[in-house]
């Protein structure tokens, strides 16, 4: 190096050296400035690390051990005593304050002295190949005298006599394959159903709607089985001939009984008779029993997308065949509603310079029966990560931001303690919630990282899942290290093969109530089964299998599964609790909405081309949209962090940016559902619809008798869609646009 540079070097270095004392002298004798200072810094890293370490795979497994011990049904003493008093007591002692939110509502629940069973009935009224009325023990660990019969919440009671008929997986296209191609009159058969695709509740409302009277929910080993049949549960993860899923079969979401307001002392109650519940008895079997009145059923044989993988000939019916062909299906219905109160557990840390900004963390506490998947695994992991979080408290970290523990009740029976929580306080998380994280179960399989998340939080995801240690070591030795490695490995984008695939949020977990009625960013995140099976969901689903010794033996031992996934939920909840500006990529928004018009415009496009319809006001504000973005991008890049207004501003836009895709009118008239880009499938609750709106109205238009009414339905939600992208475009401008004020003074 020259002389010359090298003493200028050691003279700057010099002054710099005086520069740093006087400013070190100048913030301790002016602490306001120090206080900037601090305030303008991003969480220590150190914190990070310490998190990770902290949390404790074996500590998850006690968690697990606990919360699945018993069955905890939603209204039941266990779920509503015990669990919440446990959970209230260990965030009492260990965050800032805990609090329990109360809720009367409706429940549902089969008859525990008189089960509900289906039965092949004889002309003489004879009953044979009845159903198994509970499922199987198959382990000691199983027998406990509070578990609840397979059963369809909120199914009305009821007996029914008629013809069985399969129809598949019962959505709309099976059934209009049955009445349209074949012809058939459904009005008051019997009809079984297969789980999967969609979800139950979807093919009860079908099957209302196309006349059938009664419905059997079966699972068909297709579905949840691979390899031989012999090769099942306690042998391996397989669901067995004898476990069947229960599940709600309501289609809205939170108390039936009053609909978007809170079930609180103060509410109005709406009468039994007047509000939307399913209409016709449905009750769930296992293989094993399904298996005896499929093999029988009469008629054409099922198209070969129809067959299951019993070894049987699939059949439609309607009837059975020879001899039977003079017997009727029997259902025999006893599921019935009951008032009960459920609970909510809240959990606070207070943070430090913006306390009234909450980052939202939930899990249901509620199961069907011992629910060591769904939902304890996430509790189990949850608990942890709040023991993790109290452990750094006392270490000295505080957040930025508040971080609010939710532990919901009654998920199972359609989001009511999520959604009547939302209800009650509403006006509260709408304007303060930052973001809400959900993990529903942790683990549905050990394959790979799966999550769901609004455009906006997948940046975040991304980093995230970087910074977390692979749980699988064949992997790790396989040069994959991160659990984003296996996740861009195993699960590719459909768009960038270079980034890993994260799916769009419908209607299946607590989520459903941020975004579809606040619009609050939301993610949901688990640890899920190889997509090489084409499983319906994980075997065991809802089923009285559901034990921590299946969760212990063969999905995770060890509990390294579980432990990535507090450390994901951990890390992201640290940074949006943490950082300076939120991580929230708007321009990704943007691209997102690109990519969307596209799909849209290659599906339909042709289609609305021939009713003089374009997509053109939308690809306009899409346009607006993504220069909005940009521009707002820019602003977050040249923030001055010292100065507290100015970074709150910019994160407001980016927090609220979410809120401006909330129709305060509901998609397609369903005030459910309100997020004019994401809202559930019309047709199936699990999926979610890009454009919900445009894409119910468009939904086999063909076959509508009044075109005119539906392609004017068509321009509306184009209509409405340019817009609400126009309007979200403009919150993320600088604030004189409004008003044309200039940015010069
Ligand atoms: C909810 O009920 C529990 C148990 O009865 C009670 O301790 C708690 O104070 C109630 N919470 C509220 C917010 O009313
Ligand atoms: C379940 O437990 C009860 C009471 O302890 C016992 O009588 C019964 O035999 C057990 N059933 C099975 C299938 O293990
Ligand atoms: C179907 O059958 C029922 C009676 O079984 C009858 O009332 C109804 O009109 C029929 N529907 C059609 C479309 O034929
Ligand atoms: C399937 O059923 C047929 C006829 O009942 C029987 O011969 C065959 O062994 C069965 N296959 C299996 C795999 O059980
Ligand atoms: C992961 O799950 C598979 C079943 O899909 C199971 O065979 C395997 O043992 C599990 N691994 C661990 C570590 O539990
Ligand atoms: C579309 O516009 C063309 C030209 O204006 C017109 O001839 C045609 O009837 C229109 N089609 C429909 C379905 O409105
Ligand atoms: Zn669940």
């Amino acid at each position: 190096m020259h002389r010359m540079k090298v003493l200028g070097l050691i003279a700057l270095a010099a002054v710099s050296l005086v520069i740093g004392i006087l400013i070190g002298r100048f913030a301790i004798t002016h602490p306001q400035l120090s206080w900037l200072k601090r305030m303008s810094k991003d969480g220590d890293p150190k914190y990070s690390r310490q998190l990770h370490q902290e949390i404790q795979a074996e500590e998850i497994h006690k968690n697990l051990q606990f919360f699945s011990s018993r069955p905890h049904i939603a209204g039941s003493f266990q779920e509503e005593e015990v669990l919440v008093n446990y959970i209230n007591n260990k965030w009492k002692s260990s965050l800032h304050g805990a609090k329990i939110y109360n809720y009367t509502v409706l429940l549902s629940y089969p008859d525990a002295n008189d089960p509900n069973y289906v039965a092949i009935l004889s002309e003489n009224g004879v009953e044979s190949e009845v159903s198994d009325k509970v499922e199987k023990i198959l382990s000691p660990d199983q027998n406990d005298s509070t578990v609840v019969n397979p059963f369809n919440a909120y199914s009305p009671p009821g007996v029914i006599v008629g013809d069985p008929v399969y129809v598949n997986y019962g959505t709309v296209e099976d059934f209009q394959y049955l009445t349209r191609d074949l012809a058939m009159n459904l009005t008051g058969t019997v009809a079984i159903a297969r789980y999967g695709k969609i979800f139950r509740g979807d093919k009860v409302g079908n099957g209302e709607k196309f006349g059938c009277a009664g419905m059997i929910l079966y699972s068909d080993p297709a579905d949840y089985v691979v390899g031989s049949l012999d090769k099942v549960y306690p042998e391996d993860w397989w669901l067995p001939g004898t476990g069947a899923q229960r599940g709600t079969v309501l289609l809205t979401n939170g108390d039936p009984r009053t609909p978007f307001y809170p079930s609180t002392n103060s509410a109005f109650y709406l009468d039994e008779k007047d509000i939307e519940l399913p209409k016709i008895p449905v009750t769930p079997i296992g293989y094993n029993d399904a298996v005896k009145y499929l093999s029988k059923l009469s008629g054409i044989e099922a198209p070969s997308k129809w067959k299951g993988n019993l070894n049987i000939t699939y059949r439609i019916g309607p009837g059975f065949a020879s001899p039977y062909e003079k017997s009727k299906m029997k259902l025999y219905v006893k599921t019935h509603n009951v008032q009960r109160t459920i609970r909510n557990v809240f959990g606070f840390i207070e943070g430090e310079y913006e306390p009234d900004r909450y980052v939202v963390l939930g899990n249901h506490r509620d199961a069907w029966v011992f629910g060591a998947i769904d939902p304890s695994s996430g509790t189990a992991t949850m608990m942890e990560l709040t023991r993790a979080l109290s452990k750094l408290l006392q270490k000295g970290w505080r957040p930025r931001r508040s971080i609010l523990f939710c532990s919901w009740g009654a998920e199972e029976y359609g989001l009511i303690g999520s959604t009547e929580s939302i209800e009650e306080l509403g006006k509260v998380l709408g304007s303060r919630a930052v973001a809400y994280l959900n993990v529903d179960l942790s683990l549905a399989g050990n394959s790979t990282l799966r999550a769901l998340a609004t455009p906006i939080l997948h940046k975040l995801l991304y980093a995230t899942a970087k910074k977390v240690e692979n749980p699988n070591p064949e992997e790790v030795r396989a040069g994959r290290k991160s659990v984003y490695d296996t996740w861009v490995k195993n699960q590719p984008s459909s768009q960038d093969p270079n980034l890993p695939r994260v799916g769009e949020l419908g209607s299946g977990s607590d989520y459903s109530s941020f975004l579809q009625i606040l619009g609050v960013s939301a993610a949901d995140v688990r640890y899920n089964y190889d997509q090489k099976y084409s499983l319906s969901s994980y075997p065991m689903y809802h089923s009285v299998y559901e034990t921590v010794d299946l969760v212990s033996r063969l999905m995770d031992r060890g509990f390294y599964y579980h432990q990535a996934v507090a450390r994901i939920w951990g890390e992201m909840a640290l940074r949006l609790a943490d950082d300076v500006i939120l991580n929230f990529d708007c321009v990704q928004y943007a691209e997102t909405l690109q990519r969307i018009v596209n799909e849209v415009q290659s599906s339909y496009g042709p289609k609305l081309l021939q009713n003089n319809i374009t997509l053109n006001s939308v690809k306009e504000a899409v346009g607006e949209f993504l220069e909005a973005a940009k521009n707002l991008q820019s602003r977050v890049e040249k923030v001055n962090r010292e100065n507290p207004l100015e970074v709150r501003k910019i994160n407001d836009q980016l927090m609220q940016l979410e809120r401006s895709f909330i129709d305060p009118l509901g998609v397609a008239g369903n005030l459910h559902y309100r997020h004019v880009i994401y809202a559930p499938n019309e047709h199936n609750q699990y999926a979610a619809s890009s454009f919900p709106g445009l894409a119910s109205a468009m939904f086999d238009i063909e076959n509508d008798p009044n075109q005119e009414r539906r392609w004017q339905q068509v321009k509306k939600e184009i209509s409405i869609i340019a817009y609400t992208i126009a309007s979200a475009a403009s919150t993320m401008q600088e604030h004189g646009t409004i008003g044309g004020g200039s940015t010069k003074h």
